[in-house]
């Protein structure tokens, strides 16, 4: 394969990623980001983030010299060169709910006055394709090619030689790299088809399979190449991580009817979850979500849908369900603690979700916060995110080791599934807590029984 020139404007979970898995697949990738301390790391091997297999994926393809990194100011160079630049900064959530496109409307500034600045090698038959891969609300395809020819002009004009397409991403951090490599479908925006065309071009291995790989499990079927016009891809993504975020929304509800009827809510799911029209995944009971997309996201589409005078009742509580989860787990802990001042409480978990440390919008935060104003003393434990909670959470106690934070607990909560969690010595853990021995679990992994059996007092989410 030929292959394309690459930029990926971005180099945090979703650029670093899609550069990664782009140089993989033979194309030459050139990965910016404007953090010059993260592009330093980069190029000395080091990632910033956890995320499984990613390290040695990226040394292999910067050895195979297919894969490099750069700092601000080098876009000028990149767009004279590249074919395809994704846009893969971060879209946080503004203070009105609204997503904060300050980050996306930077770089198209930037790309606009690269374009004004850069030479295109003849050699190259253009235009550039610019895509956007952040998440971004509708009609953000239209806003980043209106700033693009604001950063032209800016820089004293030139040919507008460039397509905007939107090409959203659907990777589970803890998966990243089997995401990219085997989704389940892969969607392009644009309005035009020579963007479309070139994007599928770009993932022709990906679709077809065809490409080298060790992680490859499964048979080889072409993956669904999704074509649509911009403003419909951009709703696919909000529309997508809303309906999951309701779905386990809607399990919350279920669990909490069964906790009032004595019904148990892993056998409901797994009684419902085998229709195929509701499909068994994203039916866990629990703490609910968090993380770095759902709550933004599920925030921007409620902020698109007030800036039509539309009342989104459905969305609206989706999150009103996944806040009273967190206050659920409190209840459980006053229940049986009666008074939380004065008590240790351990938190197993920290990161938003098993195989990341990702803490942003992390349950584990807020119901540290929570135990805090509450007069309890949290101590957190994770796997992975144990260094950079203790960066972010001053009423957080972390420590390295699982049993170090169940030591004198009064009570403990499992807030993340991670697996070593399934594993505990339970005696071990009953052994070193202190009365009432409460365990809450936050994510229905224990096996009640074994916890009862162990002396422990077991309370999980909707188990009768
Ligand atoms: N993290 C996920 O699981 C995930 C999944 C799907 C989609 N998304 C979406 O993808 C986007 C990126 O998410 P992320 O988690 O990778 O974000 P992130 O915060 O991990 O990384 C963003 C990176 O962009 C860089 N950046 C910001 N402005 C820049 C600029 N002007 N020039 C160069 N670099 C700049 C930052 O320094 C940072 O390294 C967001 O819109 C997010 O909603 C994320």
């Amino acid at each position: 394969m030929k292959g394309f020139d690459v930029g990926v404007v971005g180099t945090g979970y979703v650029g670093l990623v899609t550069g990664t898995c782009l140089s993989h697949l033979g194309h030459r990738v050139v990965c910016v980001d404007k953090d010059e301390e993260r592009v330093r790391e980069l190029e000395s091997g080091r990632i910033p983030f956890y995320e499984p297999g990613l390290e040695d994926l990226v040394s292999r393809s910067v050895r195979e010299e297919r894969l490099s990194f750069a700092g601000p100011g080098s876009l000028a160079g990149l767009t004279g060169e590249a074919d395809v630049l994704f846009i893969a900064v971060d879209t946080p959530q503004g203070e009105d709910g609204s997503a904060d496109l300050s980050s996306v409307a930077a770089v198209a500034r930037d790309i606009g006055r690269a374009l004004s600045e850069s030479e295109t090698p003849s050699s190259k038959k253009r235009p550039l394709v610019v895509v956007n891969k952040s998440t971004v609300p509708v009609g953000s395809g239209d806003y980043v090619s209106m700033l693009i020819r604001d950063g032209l002009e800016e820089a004293g004009g030139g040919e507008a030689n460039f397509l905007v397409a939107s090409n959203p991403e659907f990777l589970r951090e803890g998966s990243a790299l089997y995401d990219s490599f085997f989704p389940d479908r892969i969607v392009a925006g644009a309005d035009s088809r020579e963007a479309l065309d070139t994007l599928r071009a770009l993932y022709e291995p990906v679709i077809e399979q065809g490409f080298p790989t060790e992680l490859d499990p499964r048979p080889k079927v072409a993956v669904p190449f999704v074509t649509t016009d911009l403003v419909s891809a951009e709703m696919i993504k909000y529309a997508a991580n809303a309906f999951l975020a309701t779905k386990v929304s809607f399990t919350n509800e279920v669990a909490n009817l069964c906790e009032l009827v004595g019904a148990d809510v892993s056998e409901v799911a797994y009684g419902i979850g085998l229709d195929e029209r509701i499909g068994s995944r994203f039916l866990s009971a629990g703490i609910g979500w968090g993380g770095s997309c759902f709550p933004k996201d599920v925030a921007a589409l409620r902020a698109v849908a007030r800036e039509y005078d539309y009342e989104p009742f459905l969305l609206d509580a989706t999150v009103a369900v996944n806040e009273r989860q967190l206050k659920r787990v409190i209840a459980k802990l006053q229940r049986e603690l009666h008074t939380l001042k004065g008590k240790r409480v351990a938190l197993l978990g920290l990161s938003f979700k098993p195989n990341t440390d990702d803490l942003r919008e992390a349950p584990s935060l807020k119901i540290a916060r929570a135990l805090n104003s509450l007069g309890a003393r949290a101590v957190g434990y994770d796997p992975v995110a144990g260094k950079k909670a203790m960066e972010l959470a001053a009423n957080l106690k972390v420590v390295f080791d699982p049993y170090e934070a169940l030591r004198g607990a009064h009570a403990a909560v499992v807030v993340t599934e991670w697996e070593e969690f399934r594993t505990l010595d339970l005696k071990k853990v009953s052994d070193l807590m202190e009365e009432p021995k409460v365990l809450v679990d936050g994510r229905n992994v224990l096996d009640p029984t074994l916890a009862l059996q162990a002396g422990l007092f077991y309370r999980g989410f909707g188990r009768g």
